[in-house]
């Protein structure tokens, strides 16, 4: 019997890296969905000799219709039963921007659409994940257009766990200050910590705890749990 698979959008490095990990600790097949080239050196730098044969790859841009990267999983040996939507774009501007407005729009919002649309038309027990932001009801002048496709992103996983039950569960997760993008941001987040309510950033091992629960919980569905140690309750 072929294995059970999560596809994980843009895995090869970052939180994507961590759920893929995650994923083949609970004994799952992995589908890399990565964006730039990898080569093959340091496809096998990513994981353990021991997964090797449950860890398949594919290079897409979801920029451009992402429903088809659904289309190539029949390539592989593996049943698919999850679908994480981790990609995003994380750059500054807000509504002034009309393009930068739809170009994030475009990878933040519409790209999951797609994919967990085409992904319930062929997968008829199983379950969605969406990775959002604890921090997008708050007005942020410079990240206005991240903060809010990642809203609608919430919408959408509430509004597709009832369209797709009782078939494919749908969550979100969404974190807060995890994993810095840079030293700029990590001094950031340094600083951050003493603001946020349990005192602390970058707790990843939580982020994997919330990500095995919704995983393991079958009656669970429109849910987004923040991880975030409460910094979504200070301004
Ligand atoms: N890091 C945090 O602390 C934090 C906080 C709050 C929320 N989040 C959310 O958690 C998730 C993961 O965060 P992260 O920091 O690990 O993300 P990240 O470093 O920004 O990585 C995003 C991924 O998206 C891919 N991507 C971008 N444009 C693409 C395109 N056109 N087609 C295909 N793939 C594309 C990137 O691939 P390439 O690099 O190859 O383009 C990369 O793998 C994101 O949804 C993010 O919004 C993270």
């Amino acid at each position: 019997m072929n294995s059970k698979a999560i596809l994980i959008t843009g895995a090869s490095k970052r939180l994507g890296l961590h759920f893929a990990k995650t994923s083949l600790d609970m004994g799952y097949a992995v589908i890399i969905h990565y964006h730039n080239p990898l080569s093959d050196i340091e496809k096998k730098q990513l994981f353990k000799q021991q997964f090797y044969n449950k860890v398949f790859y594919i290079q897409y841009d979801l920029s451009d219709q992402p429903e088809k990267l659904l289309d190539r999983i029949s390539d592989f040996p593996v049943e698919l039963e999850g679908l994480v939507n981790n990609v995003s774009v994380f750059s500054k501007g807000n509504l002034s921007n009309i393009s930068h407005f739809e170009s994030l729009f475009k990878i933040n919002f519409a790209a999951p659409m797609k994919l967990s649309q085409r992904f319930s038309e062929n997968v008829k027990n199983g379950w969605i994940i969406n990775i959002t932001d604890s921090n997008n009801r708050k007005f942020n002048r410079n990240f206005q257009n991240y903060r809010l496709t990642k809203l609608f992103l919430e919408e959408l996983t509430r509004q597709q766990a009832s369209l797709y039950a009782p078939d494919i569960r749908v969550n979100g997760i969404a974190p807060g200050a995890i994993l810095p993008s840079n030293e700029h941001e990590a001094k950031y987040f340094l600083a951050l910590a003493k603001k946020i309510p349990l005192g602390r950033t970058g707790d990843i091992q939580s982020l994997m705890d919330a990500f095995r629960f919704l995983v393991k919980t079958s009656f669970i569905t429109g849910e987004i749990v923040k991880i975030d140690g409460g910094w979504n309750l200070v301004s």
